[in-house]
């Protein structure tokens, strides 16, 4: 192998490029563009670099931070400077001036020394403000509606406070939580564009809080604020059996709005027994069931300055704690996509549907004039039958109905405030006049992660693929990860959140929405170390420790780590992990781990007249021994990243003991698996439980067994995301390949060809005969499948970070040509910048476009063989003497290498 160094490629492109200045842009603190809240003591700071010309690297930064912007550029009063600091590190370092305080906004900028000690500017000024450290710095009260309650309904009470302001405002910023959720309105505006606030954690463990700058919407005179509150997670219908009050029965707020005024003087404006309440137009709201909203009972102008509320009841103020309080890590759920009708028709059954073209989780706006008590229902549904008719089945007890009552006085504009619905069609009953296409607006909500990663090829079905699983996401992704949107489950299942995390996080910075997460599941593991199926864990003590569900525990951080080089996560889940691990050891025997409830390799292929044993099935505990050797795994690798030796240590004997406890009870010796499923050979390569020697013949099988099913996989949850990259990595990417184009069930392209917008839950959902599985769990937005993502950014289009510097600090470029593919052409957005590898097979060549973000470096294999020319930039490479090209090491830059493999 000749090796192509940075030197040589530097060197043949040097006459072509000047380097010029290089300047610091996209700066970040906790991951996040200018912050508000944050309750992390030493925030890390990021910051990008950007140049024309290529090898751009940092050899030194700077970083200032000061309570006043002025105070910047004039050096003094500063709460850190950090002198010239010489490191190539330009992500995630921590703040390290004096401690911070509570509600105070902190200005910084830095600068950094590129490789040729060229000094960029500073650059322009970026902010982070601190939310509210202590418990005694909420000088708030929590209250709730001062009246009796109509328990059955549960109607959404509205709670309000009137306020004056005397002097020249300089800012205002408000902290608000709730038990249930809450959406407030100050002077008629809605606070932030944040919903279904305050989110979803173990409410009574950890409660976030959100901070808001309202300096806009305040004025000196008179001011009001409006709270609406809803049951959401915290009080309504959740899981199975019409459980409800799970984190509690009462609803109430948390309000303290800080104001500062132009004097140096403050003002805090509180939730305490000041505040008054009502009933208003929310007759009932739940996560599974939907809204009931009845624009009669709308209280005009309530969120304004002299509306009459001496009607209104004073608010009762309850005890609660504060200090479960914590500042809000990850993204709000915001709006995002809308869709309009893209058809508007009768059904055989002669329902009036309205198809949007997409499975999308979120609500429809809906715009109408009619007569006051006019009562509108939408129904939601994923699909429709064989017949062509609404098909509410699957969703089981969820109803996902909304209902309209008309004021009949102006134009309604109505959506839901306090649930969610996972629909492509919905249902309309009694809606007065023509029903067209103005009149409705389908609109996706989903955490506000930002999109990272583009995917496409020259193949259609592949590119829907692509789509699918980033809808799927898109509609699972709402403050948790959760199974699916629609039915009445709608929990964060571990299980299925540890397997497309990898894929997640190609698609979307997915960073603090699993950091949030993953403190989640750590506050719900129970004190033996158990992990629970769902987290939160709304299933109650027990429910918890299955194979590749509790997994969760060490993955996510360690698929997190890779992706953002995020050593705070690992730190953060160090103990959980350990914890996990710690569980499956103390309930072996022998380095054994067969006991307990596992749900296997769930959903994998059984066909019914499976009569010559093909069927798919792995024993559950060859599965567990595997998930339990890759978890100690990710403890060893965790332990050595944190410098935790005696851990690498106790973990590696552990680990050796595993496997071998693995090959006496589940390999012959000529390496057959008690299980010849491809879910059981996969996970033996994948996690290393075979000796080097029998590996071959094991993936040999493998691909023996995919033949015996006619190039159809077979797997289920847990083999399915690692079945095309255990191909690849044993010389058969041309057998994954097949796999990923197969177009009839089961394989990936099945749904897509029978109209799929989303991944579905089974592999045959709906079957060639357009009837539906059992209904019992069908759902037709579940993630889970749709890892097989990783794989074609990984290896199809070949972005890859490199072990031995995580989160893209040094790439690699392995893109895999085949599959008949002419075309591919993936991006990712990394804190370092955008990384593009863009392939293209053109009659005798390849032409393979690569870009390298500033101060990252590259490995770029391009499978070359002896004998191939390759140019550079239009220039020619030295042809290697013998044997095939090694890989090429470059900077930062864009290069278009061109391959003739003729
Ligand atoms: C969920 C799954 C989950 C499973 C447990 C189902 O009801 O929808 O996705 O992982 O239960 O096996």
């Amino acid at each position: 192998m000749k090796k192509y160094s940075l030197l040589f490629v530097s060197f043949l492109l040097s006459s072509l490029f000047v380097s010029a200045q290089v300047k610091v842009v996209n700066l970040l603190c906790e991951n996040k563009p200018d912050p508000i809240g944050i309750d992390e003591l030493k925030p890390r700071l990021s910051w990008q670099l950007e140049g024309p010309g290529k090898n751009i690297s940092q050899t030194a930064y700077e970083v200032r931070v000061a309570v006043r912007s002025e105070d910047l550029t004039r050096g003094n009063q500063l709460t850190w400077s950090s002198g010239k600091i010489p490191t190539d590190q330009s992500v995630q370092i921590s703040y390290g001036g004096s401690a911070l305080k509570s509600d105070t906004k902190y200005y910084w900028q830095v600068r950094v020394w590129d490789n040729n000690l060229k000094i960029s500017e500073w650059s322009t000024p970026a902010t982070w403000q601190m939310g509210l450290l202590q418990p005694s710095d909420w000088k708030a009260k929590w209250i709730t509606q001062g009246f009796a309650e109509d328990t059955i309904n549960r109607p959404s009470p509205l709670l309000r406070k009137q306020f004056a302001l005397s002097k020249k405002i300089l800012s205002a910023t408000a902290y608000i939580t709730s038990h249930g959720l809450y959406e407030a309105h100050i002077n008629n505006q809605r606070v932030g564009d944040a919903y279904l606030t305050p989110g979803w954690t173990n409410y009574n463990k950890r409660l976030q809080y959100q901070v808001y700058d309202v300096t806009n919407m305040v004025t000196a005179g008179t001011n009001a604020i409006g709270v609406s509150l809803g049951s959401g997670w915290f009080r309504g219908n959740l899981a199975w059996g019409g459980t409800k009050n799970i984190y509690g029965k009462e609803l109430a707020l948390l309000f303290q709005l800080i104001v500062r005024y132009t004097d140096g003087t403050a003002e805090n404006i509180l939730s305490d027994e000041s505040w008054k309440s009502t009933y208003g137009p929310i007759v009932s709201s739940e996560i599974y069931h939907g809204e009931v909203y009845d624009a009669r009972a709308e209280k005009k102008g309530w969120i304004t300055a002299g509306f009459n509320d001496s009607e209104w009841k004073p608010v009762r103020v309850i005890d609660l704690p504060k200090n479960t309080l914590i500042a809000t890590w990850n993204e709000p759920i915001r709006k995002h996509e809308q869709f309009k009708p893209v058809k508007i028709f009768r059904t055989p059954a002669g329902e009036q549907v309205v198809d949007f073209g997409q499975n999308l989780v979120g609500w429809v706006q809906l715009k109408v004039r009619g007569t006051a008590g006019d009562r509108i229902r939408i129904y939601h549904a994923e699909v429709l039958d064989k017949k062509g008719n609404f098909y509410t089945d699957n969703l089981r007890a969820a109803k996902q109905q909304d209902e309209y009552i008309l004021s009949g006085e102006k134009e309604d504009v109505l959506e839901p405030h306090f649930t969610f619905q996972g629909f492509r069609y919905i249902k309309l009953e009694n809606f007065p006049g023509e029903l067209k296409a103005e009149n409705l607006t389908a609109i996706a909500l989903y955490s506000d992660m930002k999109p990272s990663g583009t995917l496409t090829t020259s193949h259609p079905l592949l590119n829907q693929l692509q789509h699918n699983i980033q809808w799927g996401q898109k509609g699972n992704f709402l403050d948790v990860p959760t199974d699916c949107p629609q039915r009445d489950e709608r929990l964060g299942w571990t299980g299925d959140a540890q397997v497309f995390s990898r894929t997640a996080a190609y698609n979307m910075n997915v960073n603090n929405f699993f950091a949030k997460w993953l403190r989640d599941v750590a506050a719900d593991q129970e004190p033996n170390g158990s992990v629970p199926f769902v987290v939160p864990n709304v299933l109650g003590p027990g429910a918890g420790g299955s194979a590749g569900w509790a997994d969760v525990a060490t993955i996510i951080p360690w698929n997190m780590w890779l992706a953002y080089g995020d050593k705070k996560i690992l730190s953060d889940q160090f103990e959980s992990m350990k914890a996990w691990v710690g569980f499956m050891e103390k309930n072996s025997t022998s380095d054994l781990w067969n006991k307990g409830f596992h749900f296997g390799d769930w959903l994998f292929y059984r066909p019914d007249d499976d009569n010559d044993g093909r069927s798919a099935i792995t024993d559950k505990y060859l599965i567990a021994q595997c998930f339990y050797a890759h978890s100690t795994q990710l403890v060893i690798n965790a332990a050595e990243v944190l410098g935790k030796d005696a851990d690498v240590h106790y973990y590696t004997g552990l680990l050796q003991r595993i496997k071998s406890a693995f090959l006496k009870e589940y390999v012959t010796g000529s390496g057959r698996l008690v299980s010849s499923s491809q879910t059981a050979y996969v996970l033996a390569l994948q996690f290393d439980m075979l000796p080097l020697e029998m590996r071959a013949q094991a993936a040999e099988r493998l691909v023996k067994n995919i033949e015996n099913y006619n190039n159809h996989l077979t797997t289920g949850f847990l083999g399915t995301p690692y079945l095309c990259h255990v191909l690849t990595r044993f010389g058969y990417s041309d057998v994954a390949y097949k796999l990923l184009l197969q177009e009839t069930y089961p394989s990936w392209l099945y749904p897509v060809k029978m109209g799929a917008t989303t991944i579905w839950e089974r592999w045959d959902g709906q079957k060639p005969d357009s009837t539906f599985q059992t209904p019992n769990m069908n759902s037709f937005n579940h993630y889970a499948y749709g890892a097989i993502g990783d794989w074609m950014y990984r290896v199809v289009a070949g972005i890859d970070t490199d072990s031995s510097a995580v989160g893209y600090k040094k790439i690699i470029i392995h893109p895999h040509i085949g599959g008949g593919l002419t075309e591919v052409k993936a991006s990712l957005n990394t804190y370092y910048g955008m990384i593009r590898s863009e392939w293209s097979v053109q009659g005798d060549g390849i032409n393979l476009v690569v870009e390298i973000p500033a101060n990252t470096t590259a490995k770029i294999y391009m499978g070359v063989k002896k004998n191939q020319q390759v140019t550079v930039n239009g220039k020619l490479m030295d042809a290697p003497v013998q044997g095939d090209f090694g890989p090429v090491d470059v900077g930062s830059g864009r290069y278009n290498f061109l391959i003739r493999t003729k």
